[in-house]
Formats: structure tokens, C-alpha cells, sequence
């Protein structure tokens, strides 16, 4: 009998999607059936947006505050794969992806159901897969792999060039100067091994040893000043999202919270991995093997 994969995802500007298109390809070309479904919200969030709309879903971003979505319909009540597709926004898992995890009809088929996580993010994502992952464990999932696509260039220049993208909504070069934004092309057509690799596996039904050959084929990596640059700003993150949503003058604070991401990103990150290579790094290398390690072996 066939084998049934359900693909799910939200994606504003289509680049999960495609990055999905790709990895599930060897799938349903071996013969499985690939059921697709893109979830929306009841309101979708605009594309491309406005500078201060783009800041202003930060605070449910971080605080987990989910949003009413648009029925959708699921042709089977069990799946062999579920391959969810989820994106980081303000580090932490975006507020539709979010949403469908705490959907109790999607719950439902989550439910001893290996899944397969993939996300198209900027390039700091850790923390929004371990936000994955934990309401993937509260719903029953078993988590059999994660694959994490980012774009590749420094952090300050796909930092300019997001921001090209997202808010005027072409996945172009800037001023026909900088690199184009997101995951790149080759990356994404590249994606389609990672579902060849999982073909043995769906067969068999038995998903032990996927991760590690993903990791292998470095469907995953993790970079060691982005991680430090993440974790750091998470807390200040939660600080500012519990702070924005007790004040009267939101839209105030939330101008000042984007000038402090603009202060950390060109300031305040230079000099923290300069004292971290001076004083951190070169004594953590067992904390810090330990961390990637938990990141990419998933147990
Ligand atoms: C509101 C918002 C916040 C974002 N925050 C992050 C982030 O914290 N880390 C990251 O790597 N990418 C971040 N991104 C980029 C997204 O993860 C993703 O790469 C991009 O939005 C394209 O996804 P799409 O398929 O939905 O169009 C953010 C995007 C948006 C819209």
C-alpha cells in the first residue's frame, strides 16, 4: 500500500513551499501520496509589510499567542509522515505555525506520528525548532528529523536584504548590489536529497539513524556565533514582549524596541563575540560541542 505523507506549512512569500516542493518530490515520485496543505490565518498577516506592522506581532511572537485560523481540511486521519514546515519570527516559531500546533484537530493526527520538521529562515532558528519541538511533544509527536535552510551570507547582509524582501516583497538583489535574499536556489533544489535520504525510512517505517544521515549531508548546522548571538538576545526578547504588551503607548515602544534590535545587531553583537572569542570560547569547547550536539541529534 501506498505510503501517506502529509506536507503543511504557512509561508507569506511562497519560499517555504517550494523548499517543501523540493524535499517531498522523491517522495511522491517513489509513489507515496503527498497530501499538501498551506494553512492561513482568518486575517493574514500582509505581504510584504509595513516597518511598523512587521514589529508589532513580536509580542505574541514570543509570548506563544496563537491566532484563529482558516479551516482546512485533511484528507486522511492517520499519515505515515507528517512534514511540517515552520519559520522563525523573532526567534521564536511564527505565530501561524504556532497556531496549528495548538490546533486540536491537527493535534489529533500528530499523535505517535513521525514528523519531519523543515524551516526557510534568515539564519537564526534554534530556538523557534526547540519551540517546535516542544508542542510537537506535548501533541505526542515523534520527532524523527529536522532540517533548517537559512541564507548564507554574513548576518548584517541578510539582515539589509530580509528586510528588502519582506518589506518590499521581491526576492530580488538590493539596488542590483547585494546578494539575493533568503535561502538560495541551489539550496533549495538541493533539498530534494534530504527526501531521497528519508525513502528507506519511510519505507521501513523505522526512522532511527534519519537525523544523522541529514546531519551528514548537513541538512542542519549549527553556527557557533549565531547560536551565542540568539541566545543572548532571547532574554532581552521576553523582556521587552512582557514589557510592550503592559503598556498604553505600544506603538512607542515598540519604535524603541526596533531601534534596540538595530543597536544589538550593528553594536552591541560585534562586541560580544569579540569578548566571548576573548574570554568564553576558547574554555567552553565541551558546553559547546554539547549544545550542537543537542540541537542536532533531537533525543
Ligand atoms: C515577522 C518576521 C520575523 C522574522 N524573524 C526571524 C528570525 O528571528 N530568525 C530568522 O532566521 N528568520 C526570521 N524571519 C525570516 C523568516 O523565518 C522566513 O525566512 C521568511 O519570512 C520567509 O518565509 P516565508 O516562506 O513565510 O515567506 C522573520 C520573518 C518575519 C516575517
Amino acid at each position: 500500500m501506498s505510503k501517506k505523507v502529509l506536507a503543511i506549512y504557512y509561508s507569506q512569500s511562497g519560499q517555504l513551499g517550494e523548499i517543501i516542493d523540493s524535499m517531498t518530490e522523491p517522495l511522491a515520485a517513489s509513489g507515496a501520496i503527498v497530501e499538501k496543505v498551506r494553512i492561513r490565518p482568518v486575517t493574514d498577516y500582509p505581504f510584504p509589510w509595513k516597518s511598523d506592522h512587521f514589529y508589532s506581532v513580536m509580542p505574541d511572537c514570543v509570548l506563544g499567542v496563537p491566532v484563529e485560523l482558516a479551516p482546512f481540511t485533511l484528507k486522511e486521519s492517520s499519515y505515515d509522515l507528517i512534514v511540517l514546515g515552520y519559520q522563525a519570527w523573532f526567534l521564536y516559531p511564527s505565530i501561524p505555525c504556532n497556531s496549528l500546533l495548538q490546533h486540536p484537530d491537527f493535534r489529533a493526527v500528530l499523535k505517535n506520528t513521525p514528523v519531519l520538521t523543515v524551516t526557510g529562515a534568515r539564519n537564526m532558528w534554534l530556538n523557534a525548532f526547540e519551540g517546535v519541538r516542544k508542542l510537537l511533544t506535548e501533541a505526542g509527536a515523534i520527532l524523527t528529523g529536522n532540517i533548517a535552510l537559512v541564507d548564507r551570507h554574513p548576518n548584517i547582509v541578510s539582515f539589509v536584504t530580509i528586510f528588502h524582501w519582506l518589506l518590499g516583497g521581491k526576492k530580488d538583489r538590493k539596488w542590483g548590489i547585494f546578494p539575493k535574499p533568503g535561502v538560495s536556489d541551489a539550496d533549495i533544489t538541493h533539498t530534494k536529497v534530504f527526501g531521497e535520504l528519508a525513502l528507506p525510512y519511510l519505507n521501513s517505517g523505522n526512522w532511527e539513524g534519519y537525523q544523522k544521515d541529514l546531519v551528514s549531508q548537513k541538512a542542519a548546522v549549527v553556527s557557533y556565533p549565531l547560536w551565542k548571538l540568539e541566545s543572548t538576545a532571547i532574554p532581552t526578547y521576553v523582556k521587552w514582549a512582557h514589557f510592550i504588551v503592559g503598556r498604553k503607548k505600544r506603538t512607542a515602544w515598540l519604535a524603541a524596541f526596533k531601534y534596540y534590535i538595530l543597536f544589538a545587531l550593528f553594536i552591541g553583537a560585534p562586541i560580544l563575540l569579540i569578548i566571548d572569542a576573548v574570554f568564553i570560547k576558547p574554555f567552553s569547547s565541551r558546553h559547546i560541542k554539547a549544545k550542537k550536539q543537542y540541537y542536532l541529534e533531537l533525543n
